[in-house]
């Protein structure tokens, strides 16, 4: 049974669209034909409506992230943020950077209070433009942060601005540098991704329920991680060092180390992290679905059922119950991991621990 005292979400986000210019090699997003979805997106006013049916629920001061696809290609994005700021609620962004050099005034100046960039290499620009399938997109990203740095420094801006990277075989040996290049510039933060089933990031307009109980990883991306993972484990220990220090370094420090048990024997996570999303998450798609789990079926549409309603309405209780024999590994994730580390079983995450202490000193 799902706990009987349901708290309130706590990671909401509102991917706005499907859309995407680049072609990420580990999200199929991109996909995404404009054809199919540019009538079914919600509107302005819709999104607007949306702000007011969480507020009525949530009260001030809760924090939604615009995501999708590329947030800022809506156009309405900073008009959402100005409502979204009018209601006294708080806005985060991500975004991939590429088509925002015309905006960064705008942006600084906006109610957006803390703006996530992906960025996946900093010393050699060939790795990020070939994870992210563009050519040219690592000098837009990084002119990108540090004008939004000197520009927010300029104004005094509260803005924060935040570094997302996926850990993938070809960037391994960039992570350190990411962190110093980010204590250099004064940027707020990095957070790591695990690299997760691009098939986990997909367009929700095409969207089935994924099988999620009996999810087996395919063999490639398994290959993926046993190659790349006495490596990921030497710079993670690195990366603890550095936040020790005082790096800033968003991922916890129970988070890094489950990655490291993560590149042990991935299924070590899966038996012994039961993943919280069903109690934590709930996001909107750009049609108004709402997802707990973004790898399941909707619980609800947002046009036309009370958001509180479809948190306790019978789909979500499905969705909580799915999520406890559920085979995929994506509850490492950013916005999967940080509330459920108090699911972990500790006892096996001691005995891990020891098993990695006694591999790394050459006594396994
Ligand atoms: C789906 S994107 C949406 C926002 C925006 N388009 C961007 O790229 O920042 C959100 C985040 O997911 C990350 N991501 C994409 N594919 C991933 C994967 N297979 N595993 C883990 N993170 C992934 C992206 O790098 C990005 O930081
Ligand atoms: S990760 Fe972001 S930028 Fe890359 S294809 Fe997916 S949505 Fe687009
Ligand atoms: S691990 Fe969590 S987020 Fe991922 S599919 Fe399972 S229940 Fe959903």
């Amino acid at each position: 049974m799902t706990k009987n005292i349901l708290e309130k979400p706590q990671q909401i986000t509102f991917d706005i669209t499907d859309r995407c210019q680049m072609q990420c090699v580990t999200c199929s997003k991109w996909k995404t034909s404009a054809a199919d979805v540019l009538d079914k997106e919600l509107t302005t006013q819709e999104w607007k409506d949306i702000l007011v049916k969480l507020h009525n629920w949530l009260g001030d001061g809760f924090w939604f992230c615009f995501s999708g696809g590329e947030p800022f290609l809506r156009q309405d994005i900073f008009e959402l943020a100005e409502f979204a700021n009018s209601l006294n609620i708080k806005v985060a962004s991500m975004t991939n950077a590429f088509s925002i050099q015309h905006l960064y005034e705008r942006i600084v100046d906006s109610p957006i209070e803390s703006l996530n960039i992906s960025l996946n290499a900093v010393n050699n620009p060939l790795i990020h433009d070939e994870s992210r399938g563009r050519q040219g997109s690592y000098e837009k990203t990084i002119n990108a942060i540090k004008e939004l740095t000197r520009l927010r420094n300029e104004k005094k801006s509260n803005l924060g601005i935040n570094i997302a990277t996926i850990m993938l075989p070809e960037n391994l040996n960039e992570l350190i540098p990411l962190v110093e290049f980010v204590t250099k510039n004064k940027i707020n933060g990095i957070m790591f991704q695990l690299l997760d089933d691009k098939e986990s990031f997909h367009g929700y307009i095409y969207q089935k329920d994924c099988k999620t109980g009996s999810y087996k990883m395919p063999d490639e991306l398994r290959l993926k991680y046993q190659n790349m993972s006495k490596r990921a484990i030497e710079v993670i220990d690195r990366l603890i060092e550095m936040k020790q220090v005082g790096h800033s370094i968003y991922n916890s420090y129970e988070q890094l180390e489950a990655m490291k048990i993560f590149f042990n024997n991935p299924d070590d996570i899966l038996n012994n992290i039961v993943c919280d999303v069903g109690r934590t998450n709930f996001a909107i798609d750009p049609y108004g679905d709402v997802r707990l789990c973004f790898n399941m079926e909707p619980v609800g549409n947002i046009k036309n059922i009370l958001p509180e309603e479809i948190w306790v309405n019978e789909k979500s209780e499905k969705c909580r119950q799915k999520t406890k024999t559920c085979k995929m590994y994506c509850r490492l994730l950013n916005c999967n991991f940080k509330h459920n580390f108090a699911n972990f079983n500790k006892n096996f995450f001691q005995k891990c621990m020891n098993k990695l202490i006694r591999m790394i000193s050459g006594k396994a």
